[in-house]
C-alpha cells in the first residue's frame, strides 16, 4: 500500500521523546518533511538532528502548546521552512496521577492545559493552511485510560474530551479535504515508562489483561498515524483507533 506520504509536511507535537519521536521517525521513513515540536527543545534539537544524520528532512522547534503565542510562532517557522503544515499531531500531554480528594486544583488545569487546550491551540494555528490547501490531517492522541484509571481524573477527563473534540471538528473541517482522528493508545513501552519505579509492577498489570500477549512498542502508535495519515484513510474521519492490543475499558 502506498501511503503517499511523500513530501509531505508533518508536525507532532511533544516528539522530542517517546511515541512522538517514534512518529516523527516514521513520517520520516515514508519521505515526509518532519517538524520535531517540544516544550523541551533539547530533547527535540537531538531527535531532529538525528532525523537529519540519518540523511531525513527534519527542523526542531520548542514550542509550549498552551502558549498561543508560541503556537503561532511555531506555525510561522515550520511554514517559513517547508512551505506549510499539512499533517498535525496533537500528541504532547502532561498528567500527575492523584485521587481527586486529594488533587491540588493546579494539576487539573495544567491537564487540561496540555491535552486539550493544547490541541485546540495548534488545530488553530495549522487549519488555515490546510483550509486553503483544500488537504490536511488532525490526528489526536488520546488513550484507552479515558475509560477511567484510579488517580486519573483529570487524564481520563482530558483525553475522554480530546474524543468529543475529534468527532466535533472532523464536521467542521470535511469539506475542505481535511480529515480528524483520534487514536487510544494502551500501555506503550517507552524509554520514559521503563524508567518508573513502579515499571514492573505496571507491565505485569498491563499483561495480565492483555489479549495479544504483549505489550505496544512507540511503533505500534506510529504505524496506526501513518495509516490515518495517508490516502488510503481518506474516508475515515471522526473516528477513534484504539491500539490497545485488544483491551478496553477494564
Ligand atoms: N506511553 C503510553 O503508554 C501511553 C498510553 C496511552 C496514551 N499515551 C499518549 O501518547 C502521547 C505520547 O506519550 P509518551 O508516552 O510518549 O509521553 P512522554 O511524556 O514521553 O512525551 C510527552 C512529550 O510531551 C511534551 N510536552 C509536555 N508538555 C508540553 C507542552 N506544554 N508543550 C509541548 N510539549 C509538551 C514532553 O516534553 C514530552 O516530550 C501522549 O499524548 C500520551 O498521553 C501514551
Amino acid at each position: 500500500m502506498d501511503l503517499n506520504l511523500k513530501d509531505k509536511v508533518a508536525l507532532v507535537t511533544g516528539s522530542g521523546r517517546g511515541i512522538g519521536a517514534a512518529m516523527v521517525r516514521a513520517f520520516a521513513r515514508e519521505g515526509a518533511r518532519v517538524v520535531v515540536s517540544d516544550i523541551d527543545g533539547g530533547n527535540a534539537s537531538a531527535t531532529a538532528r538525528a532525523l537529519v544524520d540519518d540523511g531525513f528532512e527534519a527542523i526542531a522547534l520548542e514550542c509550549d502548546v498552551t502558549d498561543v503565542a508560541s503556537v503561532q510562532h511555531m506555525e510561522k517557522m515550520a511554514t517559513q521552512a517547508f512551505g506549510g503544515v499539512d499533517i498535525l499531531v496533537n500528541n504532547a500531554a502532561w498528567t500527575k496521577d492523584v485521587y481527586l480528594t486529594k488533587m491540588d486544583p493546579s494539576l487539573w488545569d495544567k491537564t487540561m492545559d496540555v491535552i486539550l487546550k493544547g490541541s485546540f491551540n495548534c488545530a488553530q494555528a495549522m487549519l488555515p493552511g490546510m483550509m486553503a490547501r483544500r488537504w490536511g490531517r488532525v490526528i489526536n492522541i488520546s488513550s484507552r485510560s479515558l475509560f477511567g484509571n484510579p488517580g486519573q481524573t483529570s487524564y481520563a477527563a482530558a483525553k475522554a474530551g480530546i474524543v468529543g473534540f475529534t468527532r466535533a471538528l472532523s464536521q467542521e473541517q470535511g469539506k475542505f479535504g481535511i480529515t480528524v482522528n483520534a487514536i487510544a493508545p494502551g500501555f506503550i513501552m517507552t524509554e520514559q515508562m521503563q524508567s518508573l519505579p513502579k515499571f514492573e509492577q505496571l507491565r505485569e498489570a498491563a499483561m495480565a489483561r492483555n489479549p495479544v500477549g504483549f505489550l505496544g512498542e512507540p511503533e505500534d502508535v506510529a504505524n496506526a498515524t501513518l495509516f490515518l495519515a495517508s490516502d488510503a484513510a481518506r474516508y475515515i474521519s471522526g473516528t477513534t483507533l484504539y491500539v490497545t492490543g485488544g483491551r478496553y475499558s477494564s
